[in-house]
């Protein structure tokens, strides 16, 4: 059932829970992520990358994304992720999105804020609730992490900007960690307290530990990004036997477990079906 952004993450606070964001680069990706759904009843975001989005492969995975969302009797949603800007949001509304994330966390604030503002305003035309980025989420290759989110910055970035959720730098990054990350809790409690309880994003989801996602969610986390973990199990299935059947067996396999993950291990069993 195709919901947005913003109720998704309503659901996440009324159970106290994470949704899994899972980022899908091929329709076997899709079918793999759906067979999980399907099978946890877990509420879910298919997401694909802004670089995806606006290839000509991204024209093919969308409305794969959304005969997924079809099939669902849970709300799901359809996510742009890291819009590299307002073209690549537009182009996204168009793809049918109904949750789009735009990313202008390398520019300096002010401009961060101008761009995620008009971003949020544009989106409003339509009703497609908009996630932003404050602090910058790195890559785990790089030695150096990110810039964490500044509380005080974090609370006018949300009151100019209108956004309907905050992807933060907490001490996570996208890839794969040489070294188990390590989050910052108090920094997630203080954004959420300062931004009014603001739905709250945590990118680089692959090879966190469970005990941090149980204390990120209590702290405010409400969405978890996932890509790593679901496209290495792809790519090596790949490699290894070049069937694509497989492969998606292994990406069903493997998201099964994280859906567990987030949802379970914020001790609501509730929320799924079995
Ligand atoms: P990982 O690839 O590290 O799981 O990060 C995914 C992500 O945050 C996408 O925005």
């Amino acid at each position: 059932m195709l919901t947005d952004l913003r109720s998704i993450l309503a659901l996440a606070e009324e159970k106290g829970c994470a949704i899994p964001a899972f980022n899908c680069y091929t329709q076997e990706c899709v079918m793999g992520v759906l067979e999980a759904a399907k099978e946890t009843g877990a509420p879910v975001i298919f997401q694909m990358f802004s670089r995806l989005a606006d290839t000509n492969d991204g024209n093919f995975v969308a409305p794969a994304i959304l005969e997924a969302i079809r099939q669902l009797p849970q709300p799901a949603v359809m996510h742009l992720d890291h819009g590299a800007g307002i073209p690549e949001v537009v182009r996204a509304i168009r793809l049918g999105m109904t949750g789009v994330m735009i990313d202008a966390s390398t520019l300096p604030l002010e401009e961060n804020i101008a761009t995620t503002k008009l971003a949020a305003e544009l989106c409003g035309y339509v009703g497609v609730p908009v996630e932003g980025e404050l602090g910058h989420v790195g890559a785990a290759k790089d030695e150096v992490l990110g810039n964490y989110t500044d509380v005080a910055e974090a609370e006018r970035f949300v009151k100019e900007t209108g956004v309907s959720a905050l992807a933060v730098m907490v001490g996570t990054a996208h890839g794969r960690y040489k070294k188990a990350p390590v989050l910052d809790i108090q920094r997630i409690r203080d954004i959420r307290e300062a931004t009014g309880k603001l739905p709250l994003v945590l990118h680089g989801g692959s090879g966190i530990e469970n005990d941090y996602i149980l204390r990120g969610i209590k702290a405010g986390i409400a969405k978890i990004n996932v890509g790593t973990e679901l496209r290495q199990p792809y790519e090596r299935a790949m490699r290894e036997k070049n069937d694509v059947e497989y492969a998606r067996e292994c990406v069903y396999t493997r998201c099964r477990e994280l859906i567990r993950d987030f949802l379970h291990t914020a001790g609501d069993a509730e929320i799924l079906a079995k």
